[in-house]
């Protein structure tokens, strides 16, 4: 029997904050926007039918508006979803009208996503699914490439490689760039640059880097769910990061597989594009209407769609308080 598409439900929240914080775009101020994100995506989903807590907030490390840890949503009664949110991800790129802006959201069952404690940066590895079986985050960048090459029976020089531009990087950059291959720089946005890196016809192959660990996590749900491979490790940016992980158990060499990063394939993802991105198109206004581009992905059976709304914005702001 068809079961219910909880993911189709979770995109009216990404369409929500999605729609809430694009009033926002190019104004210079990515707080309002998160706030804006944050709680037009809570209203939705503490409205609907399941029950849910957040274990992968976002906004800790730069204390923005937040959906935070633990926090209980929904309306209904059975197991627990695990949600990990980021009503913004790129909120600066928000903040300045740059493209790659998304609002997205992961659903797993309870206890499945991985918990990085009090990790907030991790070095990741993604590609798409024909080359899931070449990456090894133990490996030098060379041979990463050169194997990621030879599975999609192309060229090193032929693989584009999506990196955030970052100081931390600069080093990654030169391997890259001696290994051959091209590099999109790109200031945020890693969730973003994992979902191009496993979707086709982006134009980027591969996503390298150390970004945000609630980011990885949240890209691990939809790269398992799209076939993908994906490897991270904990790469803390300060000694007060390093000291707490230790303390709390973590073990920095340990290289975490994607069945570890997500244990369960019974999952959604949701995103809405903000601005314009590589494979979502960001909201647009018409008279008193606006049009979002959404992705919607079930793991359980790797559906994946890509829906296009017409929100009518006057009978929205009558039955909703969202400032849409
Ligand atoms: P925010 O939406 O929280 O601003 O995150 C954007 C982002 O670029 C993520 O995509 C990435 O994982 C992280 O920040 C990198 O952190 P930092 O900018 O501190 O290097």
């Amino acid at each position: 029997m068809p079961t219910r598409n909880l993911g189709l439900d979770l995109m009216r929240a990404t369409e929500a904050a999605a729609l809430a914080s694009a009033r926002w775009v190019g104004l210079g101020n990515k707080e309002e926007g998160d706030r804006a994100a944050v709680e037009a995506m809570r209203l939705i989903l503490s409205s609907l039918d399941f029950r849910a807590r957040v274990v992968i907030g976002e906004g800790e490390k730069d204390r923005a508006p937040m959906l935070y840890n633990g926090e209980e949503l929904g309306q209904g009664e059975g197991p627990f979803w695990d949600l990990a949110v980021d009503p913004v991800e790129g909120t600066r790129l928000l903040a300045l009208g740059r493209p790659g802006a998304i609002s997205v959201l992961a659903a797993a069952p309870e206890g499945t996503l991985f918990n990085p404690g009090p990790g907030f940066y991790a070095a990741k590895l993604v590609v798409g699914p024909e080359a899931r079986e070449a990456i090894d985050l133990k490996a030098s960048v060379a041979d990463n490439l050169k194997e990621i090459a030879r599975a999609l029976k192309r060229s090193v020089r032929e693989l584009t490689v999506f990196v955030l531009d970052k100081p931390r990087h600069a080093r990654l950059i030169e391997e890259i760039r001696y290994a051959g291959a091209r590099i999109t720089l790109q200031t945020d946005g890693d969730v973003a640059g994992a979902l191009a890196a496993v979707l086709p016809g982006t134009g980027v192959d591969v996503l390298m880097g150390t970004g945000g660990t609630p980011e990885g996590v949240i890209a691990a749900v939809a790269v398992r769910a799209l076939g993908g491979g994906m490897q991270m490790r904990l790469d803390p940016q300060s000694e007060e990061e390093r000291w707490n992980l230790i303390h709390a158990g973590f073990d920095l060499e340990k290289v975490y597989p994607l069945e570890e990063l997500c244990r369960a394939e019974d999952t959604h993802f949701a995103a809405t594009g903000i601005t314009d991105g590589p494979f979502l198109r960001g909201v647009r206004y018409g008279a008193q209407e606006a049009w979002t581009e959404s992705l919607v992905i079930r793991g359980a059976t790797r559906t994946l769609r890509k829906v296009e709304a017409r929100h009518r914005l006057e009978k929205l702001r009558g039955i909703s308080p969202v400032a849409y």
